[in-house]
């Protein structure tokens, strides 16, 4: 089948790469000039494993092509996928506008009859909206469908050639019949539902994973009041094979580009339908003060006077990790640059390192030091502060740590290190929720 992508992101660049593997031919389009010549040349815009073996070998193959023209691509293709993005506005609601120009252009460009599908994350109630923008344009026939997307960034090649589920949103079957065939190759069940039943499926989603991850701080932070710890707890909870443990990792928050977004947009959504999504409200208040909780570790592990505003001044602090979740350089929403800032705002010095993650955070912290590995950062500084669970960091020496620090003083943000050895070490080590 011939298919056009409309954006090279995340969702976009690996939708297209995998498709393509599976023989299909594959253009994809993004109105990023920089973005696509690099493309063309197999360089990727962001750090994800396996992903560029995948370009390269489909741009080699000639099943696999970057253009900014929706003109080159759309009349060949039987399928559109839209894969811009949907960020959030300043007041939580997702910003549509690339969307409905993605939506317009492919229109513009059909000949014959095309199944657009979204795949981008867009609140329920849309969809007309789309359609009118789509029929207004269009010389050909053409049909909606929604597609909602679940990989997750570090295992987003994995994710999608190997789904949980495909969910196919449309009431058209010979749509349906379209989006079967070409996830024929494709593990994983098949929902089928209408366009809003699909899209209320993904935001459902990353809503219920985002209330994992703040049950799991709440539940943490009610640890350190009782004493008790909440790996123990946690691991007990997740034993029962109807909760599961995943999710329930405590820590600074959940970061990212979708699950703080996708949590604002669904209380949006709720508020157009007049429903009030009280739980989320919930949770989005509980991640929002997990960081300052951290903060607050940070300052008392240093003994700072918590009066005292500019009260880290003078501490030099070694933060291991700026990407919002290990195996990414994507540091949107990631807790780790609030932190910094929050840091910097109290006259802390900061060095840090991140694996993948560094030159990104240097065009939005310019002023901070960076080093070429996790002991250059830690050499000579007042604490240790861990706050993205790379698994290298696992493996760092703790006694060459303990040389190196001027204070013994590890903050966990992600409960990493092995509690009873930094201890027996001698190390004054704080966690989360233990
Ligand atoms: P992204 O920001 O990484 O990429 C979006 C791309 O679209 C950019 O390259 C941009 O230049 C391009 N673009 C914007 N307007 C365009 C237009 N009119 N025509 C062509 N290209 C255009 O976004 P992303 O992270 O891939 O997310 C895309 C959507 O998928 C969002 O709705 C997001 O919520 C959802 N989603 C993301 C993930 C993820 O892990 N990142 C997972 C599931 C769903
Ligand atoms: C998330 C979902 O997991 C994907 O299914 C979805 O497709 C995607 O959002 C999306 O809609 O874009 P992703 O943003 O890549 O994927 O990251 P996650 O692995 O979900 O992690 C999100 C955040 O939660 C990270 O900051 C992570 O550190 C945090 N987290 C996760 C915890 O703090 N504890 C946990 O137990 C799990």
């Amino acid at each position: 089948m011939t298919l056009t992508v409309i954006g090279a992101g995340y969702v976009g660049l690996v939708t297209a790469a995998v498709f393509s593997q599976l023989g299909n031919k594959v253009y994809c389009v993004d109105i990023d000039q920089k973005r696509v010549q690099d493309l063309k040349i197999g360089k990727i815009p962001f750090f994800e494993p396996s992903l560029a073996d995948y370009v390269k070998r489909n741009i080699k193959a000639k099943r696999l092509f970057f253009t900014t023209s929706y003109k080159e691509s759309v009349p060949k293709s039987k399928v559109v996928f839209i894969c811009v993005g949907t960020p959030p506005k300043n007041n939580g609601e997702a910003d549509l506008s690339y969307l409905f120009a993605a939506v317009e252009e492919t229109a513009k460009n059909l000949t014959t009859y095309t199944l657009i599908t979204i795949k981008s994350t867009i609140p329920i109630g849309f969809e007309d909206d789309l359609e009118e923008v789509a029929r207004k344009h269009a010389k050909s026939k053409f049909e909606f469908a929604s597609s909602p997307e679940f990989l997750r960034e570090g295992t987003a090649i994995e994710d999608t050639l190997h789904p949980d589920r495909i969910v196919i949103g449309t009431d058209s079957k010979k749509a349906q019949k379209i989006l079967l065939e070409l996830h024929a190759p494709i593990s994983g069940n098949r929902i089928i539902t209408d366009i809003r039943s699909a899209q209320l499926i993904k935001y459902a989603s990353n809503a219920l994973l985002a209330t994992k991850v703040s049950f799991a701080n709440d539940i943490a932070n009610l640890c350190e009041k009782m004493g008790a710890d909440v790996e123990k707890v946690l691991e007990g909870v997740g034993q029962d094979k109807r909760i599961g443990r995943s999710f329930l990792y405590p820590g600074v928050g959940y970061g990212g580009s979708c699950l703080p977004k996708d949590v604002l947009a669904f209380i949006s959504i709720g508020q157009f339908f007049d429903y009030d999504l009280t739980l989320l409200r919930a949770v989005d208040a509980i991640n929002e003060k997990q960081i300052l909780r951290f903060i607050t570790k940070i300052r008392k592990a240093l003994g700072a006077d918590e009066e005292k505003r500019k009260n880290l001044e003078g501490k030099k602090l070694a933060v291991l990790g700026l990407a919002f979740k290990p195996n990414t350089d994507d540091i949107r929403e990631s807790p780790s640059i609030k932190i910094i800032k929050h840091l910097l705002d109290l006259k802390a010095q900061i060095t840090a390192y991140d694996p993948q993650a560094m030159e990104n955070t240097k065009k939005i912290l310019p002023d901070i030091n960076y080093t070429k590995d996790a002991y250059g950062a830690l050499n000579g500084k007042d604490a240790l502060i861990l706050i993205t669970e790379w698994p290298q960091f696992r493996e760092l020496d703790l006694d060459r740590i303990k040389k190196i620090l001027k204070a013994p003083i590890i903050i966990d943000g992600r409960n990493m290190f092995d509690i009873n050895r930094v201890r027996q070490l001698g190390f004054k080590y704080v966690g989360i929720g233990r």
